[in-house]
Order: C-alpha cells, then sequence, then structure tokens
C-alpha cells in the first residue's frame, strides 16, 4: 500500500487493500501459530471511525460498543480533539526536551484541577503499563519500602513492573523471576489487603472495578476499607484507573464513587481523547518530592509531548463540559437493566450481567459460548470483545456519548443473537 493514501477507495482497491492487509497481518504481526479462518476475513480490515462507528475497508458500518478497551470514551476522531491536535501539529509536535512546554503544563494543570483531594502532581508517559511502572516506582522511592500488594486476576499492564503486580499468574510465569515482592489478595476483601500487609509493604495497587478480571464491582465499602487501611498502616494506595478513568463508571475517577483518594493515580487509555497515547500518574506535593534527590530517576523521551497533551487537556475539558460521567451512570444503569433482564431470559447462556456506568460484562457459562455470542453480534454489525482475564465475560465499553438507538441495536442484537444460540 502506497502512503500516505488520501482518496476514499474504489471496489478494486478495496478488494486490493484488504487482501494485503490480511496478507501482511498474518506475515508479520499475528502471533499465532496458525491462520483461523476469521484471520481471512477482509471484512474484518478496519478504515475509518467516526463516533460510536468504525467502518471497515467496504465501508461497511459497525456500532462501536468495545471503545477500544476504553479508549474510545470521546468515541471516534472527536471533532474538537481532532481541531486542537491538528493544530498543534502544525506548530510543534513534540517537544525540545530542554524549554517549558506551555501546552503540556497546560494538561498538567487541568488534570491537577479535576484530581481528587491534593493529587495534583503530574508525570505524563504514553501508556497504561508506563503509569503503572511510575507509580511503582514513585511509592518505593516515597517510602523506601519495596513490597506491594495487589488482588487476583488484576490487570495492570505487561512490562516487567506492571507485569509483576499483574494478579495472572498464567502472565506472569513465563517472565519468571518478576518483582518477588508481591502479594495477591482476593478482590474485594479489605480485611485479606490488612492482612496481607507487611512492615516493608510500599503500597496496595487497585482496580476501582476490575475490568480485565471480568467487570468485577467492589462492595461499597471496599475502598473507604482499603484506604482507611492504608492510612493506619503507612502505606501508599495507588488507584489504577488506566481503564476506570475518566468517566467510564459514571464518575470522573473510579474512586470518586466512594470519595476516596488515593495517594497515586494512573491513567491512561482515555486520556488520549482518542487521539494520541497518553498515560499519566498523578500524585501529591509530598510523595512527588521524592523526586527531589535526583529528578531523573524517572523519566520518558515522549512523555511530556504536546500532542499527547493537547488530546489530554481536550479529553479533560470535554468529558466535564458534556457532563459525559453523568450520562455514562444513567445510561448505563437503564442498559444494565435491559441486559439483566435479557439475562434473566437466557439463563442457559447467560450466569450474570454486572458493571458501572459504560463498563459492563457479561458473564456467560463458558468461554465458547462468549466466542459465539461476540461473533454473533460481529455479525450484526455490533463489536464487543472478551475481558482478558476472564474470556467467558463478554464487555460492553461504548463510547460516553453514544447516541441512545444504537444502545437499543445493541440489546435487539443480543436478544436476537441469544436466540439463535438456544436453537
Ligand atoms: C486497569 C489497567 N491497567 C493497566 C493497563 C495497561 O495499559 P496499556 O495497555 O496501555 O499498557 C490496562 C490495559 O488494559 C488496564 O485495563
Amino acid at each position: 500500500m502506497r502512503l500516505p493514501f488520501e482518496h476514499q477507495p474504489d471496489r478494486d482497491e478495496q478488494e486490493a487493500l484488504a487482501a494485503e492487509a490480511i496478507d501482511s497481518w498474518n506475515a508479520y504481526l499475528r502471533r499465532f501459530p496458525k491462520t483461523k479462518d476469521r484471520d481471512r476475513d477482509r471484512r474484518l480490515v478496519e478504515w475509518s471511525g467516526e463516533g460510536s462507528l468504525i467502518r471497515n475497508i467496504y465501508g461497511e458500518e459497525f456500532i462501536d460498543c468495545l471503545g477500544g478497551y476504553g479508549i474510545f470514551s470521546l468515541g471516534h476522531r472527536h471533532p474538537e480533539v481532532v481541531r486542537a491536535v491538528k493544530a498543534q501539529i502544525d506548530r510543534m509536535p513534540l517537544h525540545s526536551q530542554y524549554l517549558v512546554n506551555p501546552i503540556t503544563a497546560e494538561a498538567g494543570r487541568r488534570l491537577a484541577e479535576v484530581s481528587p483531594g491534593d493529587l495534583k502532581r503530574t508525570f505524563f508517559c504514553n501508556s497504561g503499563t508506563e503509569a503503572i511502572e511510575g507509580a511503582l516506582k514513585t511509592a518505593r522511592l516515597f517510602t523506601r519500602k519495596s513490597h506491594f500488594v495487589s488482588t487476583q486476576n488484576s490487570f495492570h499492564g505487561k512490562s516487567l513492573g506492571s507485569l509483576s503486580v499483574t494478579g495472572r499468574a498464567v502472565f506472569r510465569e513465563p517472565f519468571q523471576p518478576l518483582l518477588q515482592d508481591v502479594a495477591f489478595v482476593p478482590y474485594g476483601d479489605a480485611a485479606a489487603i490488612d492482612k496481607a500487609i507487611r512492615g516493608d509493604t510500599a503500597a496496595v495497587i487497585l482496580e476501582p472495578v476490575q475490568g480485565e478480571g471480568g467487570v468485577v464491582v467492589p462492595p461499597d465499602d471496599y475502598f473507604p476499607k482499603v484506604r482507611e487501611t492504608c492510612t493506619r498502616r503507612g502505606v501508599l494506595l495507588i488507584a489504577d484507573e488506566v481503564q476506570t478513568g475518566l468517566g467510564r463508571t459514571g464518575a470522573l475517577f473510579g474512586v470518586n464513587h466512594w470519595n476516596v483518594v488515593p495517594d497515586i493515580l494512573c491513567l491512561a487509555k482515555a486520556l488520549s481523547g482518542g487521539v494520541i497515547p497518553c498515560g499519566a500518574f498523578t500524585t501529591t506535593d509530598a510523595i512527588y518530592a521524592a523526586f527531589h534527590a535526583n529528578p531523573m530517576f524517572h523519566s520518558s523521551t515522549f512523555g511530556n509531548n504536546p500532542l499527547a497533551a493537547t488530546a489530554a487537556s481536550m479529553a479533560i475539558e470535554i468529558t466535564v463540559r458534556d457532563r459525559l460521567p453523568e450520562r455514562a451512570a444513567r445510561l448505563g444503569e437503564g442498559l444494565l437493566e435491559r441486559l439483566r433482564a435479557l439475562g434473566a431470559r437466557h439463563p442457559e447462556a447467560i450466569r450474570e450481567v454486572r458493571g458501572k456506568g459504560f463498563l459492563i460484562g457479561i458473564e456467560t457459562h463458558n468461554e465458547s459460548i462468549g466466542g459465539a455470542l461476540t461473533e454473533r453480534l460481529f455479525g450484526r454489525r455490533i463489536l464487543v470483545a472478551y475481558a482478558l482475564n476472564k474470556p467467558e465475560v463478554v464487555r460492553i465499553e461504548p463510547p460516553l456519548n453514544i447516541p441512545e438507538p444504537y444502545l437499543d441495536r445493541l440489546v435487539e442484537a443480543l436478544d436476537a443473537s441469544l436466540k439463535e444460540l438456544q436453537s
């Protein structure tokens, strides 16, 4: 394919591009040893996105109820984010790394303004796993302790540090030895955290809702109790809001549901505005001061780049201005109710429906039912996917501004797909 590709492909070009994409994907990127029939399906070749729709190479439209696993909280190509980012490209896409960049400074200010409590010092990076790496290092630096407490089935990323605190042995084991000082306790059990904390514990790391763990919503007293425990035991609380952050669960941050202020808050995914990758961890003045001895204890070449900072600033502004967390809370609750009713009509396939805001999981009885449901929805032009640590859970994670009729289409398509599977 010749780049840049600036025109709308005609029918012959569509076929050629699709064939080339499938061949190159399978030859150079795909990691499974065998090519499945599905991997040859040219309809899988994506081409453009707009709002809550993704178009494939043939122009077929799919309603995006997956939202890039949390990237597309503002939908695809939100016009205000795109306009701001284009303007920044024309002025200065990347930073000198020597001078002060006003765009990145502004993103830091905006994040501080909306962050809970006295969290105000931000380190920008490029992904979720980097945000977690930075948080873990900061916790060690500040406390001068090394041990971490995490939860079973949690997901915090796949670089070596974040993988060490990810609660799924199957991902950790091939890469041992990782950080050895980690205890994993059941999610939702505050007493287990108290028990696991030792004299050398630096921090407890938790997702407000376990996303990849299969959309597990903790009891309402969990975070307040863990906060109290961490404060009493002199241990930092790291909130991994990489997936829940910026409105996903129906509050700007997941921890806001319980008025809990963590010591370090990690973000990525939606902070990109759906346009430029961006990650961050935000903490207090006092904790950030751990870097005073040597600010270069932690750094990132692309971390403060103004293109990502523009996207982050716009993501924060639009999410707050358009009251998207409130919308996700309201519509998410309605959707949850409808999906639960659907689940009650299809107990042969669905075990449970749960979620918060627009982070919803449909737990099927096994992985093959989940897979079949996902494929049937694809056939009905609706995108969803399974949860990484619990593949029998089909997750629903649409843009927070998704038009309501698309939610109706999702429920109808699920209903029709479940009836098909039943027969
Ligand atoms: C809660 C959580 N933390 C961290 C990560 C890792 O983010 P990334 O894939 O950007 O490294 C993810 C990714 O799904 C996540 O859901």
